[in-house]
Order: C-alpha cells, then structure tokens, then sequence
C-alpha cells in the first residue's frame, strides 16, 4: 500500500479539501495519521470494529491496550459514555478541548476492541484544528493511539509517522510539528478519588485545583499490584538505545558523559542550552532547549529521541527533569524508556 501524504498549509481555504479526502477514508473504514496538539493520532472510525482492529495490527500492539476516543463536542461525548459525573463536568469546562483524557464508564456504542474488554472508555477532545476538522467532516467518533509503532517514541510530525508505519496506512495529514510534544494527561475518574494514570499536557496541579486531590499511579505501588491502565506498563516508551538518566545539573551531565564514554563506542546527549560535554568526536549532542522551559523541552523530547537514534549512538544521556508542572510527563516517559537498561 503506498501512504498517501497530504501537506497541510494552515490556511482553511487549501486545507479543507484535503481533510475532507482524509475524512472519506476514515468513512470508508481506512487508517489515517492526523496531528493533534500532543502528538500524531493514527486515526479509524471508532463505530467500526473492524477498521479499529486495523489499528492494532499496524502497530503491533498488544490487544490488552486500549484506544483513546476523539470527540468533536460534549454530545459526542455522550454517546460514548454512561454518564458524565460532576467532577468531569467541571474538567471538560477548565481544560477540553485540549490535552486531557478521561476515563468514564462506557456505553453500550463503545466496542470490546477500543476497551480491550474493559467497562471503561478512554475520551479526549482535541483543540488542534486539523483533528476537529476530521472529526467533524468524518462524522464520527475517531479511535486513535499515538501513530508510532508500539514500544517507539510518539511521533511529533509526519516524518515520524512515516519512519514507523509508512506502507501501512492509507493516508497521513501533515500538519508540521505537533506544539505540546508529550501525549495528553489521563485522569481517571472512576476511582474515588481520582487517579492519574499518565501525567501530560495538562500539568497534575491544574487538574488538582478545580476537582482537588487527585491519587497519583505509580508512586510506590505496591508487589503485585495489577496495572489499572495498560499503558502504564514501565517499558512502554522504549527507544531502541539505552537511555541513561542524570541528575538536572551541567557537572553531573559532563560527568556522566565522560563515563559513559569508557562503555559505549557513540555517545549521545539530550543537552540543555548552555550545558558543556567533553570535547570528544564520539559525542552526538542534541540541542534541546532551556533548562526549566518545559513547554520547549517537551516539544523536542520525543524529536530529540528519535534524531540520536538515527545518528546510531549506542547510549543516550539526559538529565532528568523535576516531578512538577508539565515537567512531570517529560520526567515519566523519560524513566518509561530508561526503564529498559536498569531493571
Ligand atoms: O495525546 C494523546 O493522548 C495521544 C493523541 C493521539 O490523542 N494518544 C495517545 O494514545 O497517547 P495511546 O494509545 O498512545 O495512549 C493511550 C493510553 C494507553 O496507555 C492506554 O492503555 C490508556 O490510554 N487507556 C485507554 N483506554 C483506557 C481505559 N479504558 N482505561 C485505562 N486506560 C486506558
Ligand atoms: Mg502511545
């Protein structure tokens, strides 16, 4: 199958037709890559089983790992859902449209393949204008996960989307470079109190201060604990190299880099502005951003991977960013894809 790549200009009167060709392939039961405020989506009809199953087979991933649903507006919603309990009313007027994801208890709409069997649905309204327009001109609902292949980083533009999945997809529309870079917060709201199951673009504290104490997954769980959100699983954003977390300052960086040259033959680093490594050829730096500006260092976070990658170093080093605000999902996926080489 050859993909299709449909170049988006941000200008209403070139892109509508475009998102109009994507949206009848989504109609018609085809897989399509839209971008959304976060990352890539690879979008299908939620309403059809068998173009969601599609999903699962393009990405290899694992049955058990449900798909979030996109929305255009609260009705649609609706659909989706048993009810709408007070405290998401009060999330979807401070945050949606934009980078939250709740889980409600779905509705008899939803199938056994976009919940992995679960009695829960997982729904997002996104803001980014190229995925309203392909919901709204679809006329459905669209199931879609990150558009990378299982276990790689999300993708932050259509390059990526194409590295992983192309040949495989009908259609991706490319919109340039997604602007929140880490996939959306994901509360769920069935727990009391509520839990958050992955932090993202809405930082924990802003869900805190309009529904109040929120539980936080993962902070010490106890032996034996099931996973209550299978992306939770700690190795599910592993890049293909080790990566190697260090301490957020510019000596321990320097530090750990020289080190780490006495093991690995390329060295690559995840460098804050500003920031010194040894003066050595075998040091591929990626130049991420200011330290402390997390809405920057989150938009190049996943780029940042993908890029040493490509240069095949044999380790990636990064300082770990501090458990607050936005920070808190760059500081997540970053210990999700060091998780590999530590245990
Ligand atoms: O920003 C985003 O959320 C992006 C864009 C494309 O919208 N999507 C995304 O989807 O990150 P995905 O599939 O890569 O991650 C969705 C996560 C998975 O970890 C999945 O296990 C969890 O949501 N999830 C989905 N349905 C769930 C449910 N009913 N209960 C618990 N977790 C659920
Ligand atoms: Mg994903």
């Amino acid at each position: 199958m050859l993909t299709q790549r449909l170049i988006l200009t941000g200008d209403p009167a070139h892109d509508e037709p475009l998102i109009r060709q994507a949206a009848a392939v989504i109609r018609a039961g085809g897989l399509v890559a839209f971008p959304t405020e976060t990352v890539y989506g690879l979008g299908a009809d939620a309403l059809n089983p068998l173009a969601v199953r599609r999903i699962y087979e393009v990405k290899r991933r694992p049955a058990w790992d449900p798909l979030i649903v996109h929305v255009i507006n609260r009705n649609q919603m609706r659909l989706l859902v048993r009810e709408i309990p007070p405290l998401a009313e009060a999330l979807i007027d401070a945050f949606m449209p934009g980078p939250l994801t709740l889980i409600l208890p779905r509705s008899e709409w939803v199938s056994d393949i976009i919940t992995a069997g679960r009695d829960t649905v997982a729904v997002r309204m996104p803001v980014h204008p190229v995925a309203r327009a392909l919901i709204e001109y679809s006329q459905t609902p669209i199931a879609a996960p990150s558009a990378n292949r299982f276990g790689r980083p999300s993708p932050t533009n259509a390059d990526h989307v194409l590295d992983d999945l192309a040949g495989e997809i009908e259609m991706v529309l490319d919109g340039g470079e997604t602007p929140v870079g880490v996939e959306s917060t994901i509360v769920d709201l069935t727990t009391q109190p509520p839990t958050l199951l992955r932090p993202g673009g809405i930082p924990l504290e802003a869900i805190e201060s309009v529904i109040g104490t929120v539980r936080v997954f993962g902070e010490r769980p106890a032996e034996g604990t099931p996973l209550p959100s299978p992306g939770t699983a700690p190795r599910h954003y592993a890049p293909r190299v080790p990566v190697l977390l260090t301490a957020p300052d510019p000596n321990t960086l320097f530090g750990a880099v020289k080190d780490a040259l006495t093991q690995y033959a390329i060295v690559g680093v995840m460098i804050p502005e500003g920031w010194l490594t040894p003066d050595d050829p075998r040091v591929v730096r990626f130049n991420w951003g200011p330290w402390g500006d997390w809405d920057t260092l989150a938009r190049r976070l996943f780029e940042g991977l993908r890029w040493l990658e490509s240069k095949q170093v044999h380790a990636i080093l990064c300082p770990l960013p501090p458990a607050e605000g936005l920070a808190r999902a760059l500081r997540d996926r970053l210990e999700r894809a060091a998780h590999e080489v530590n245990s």
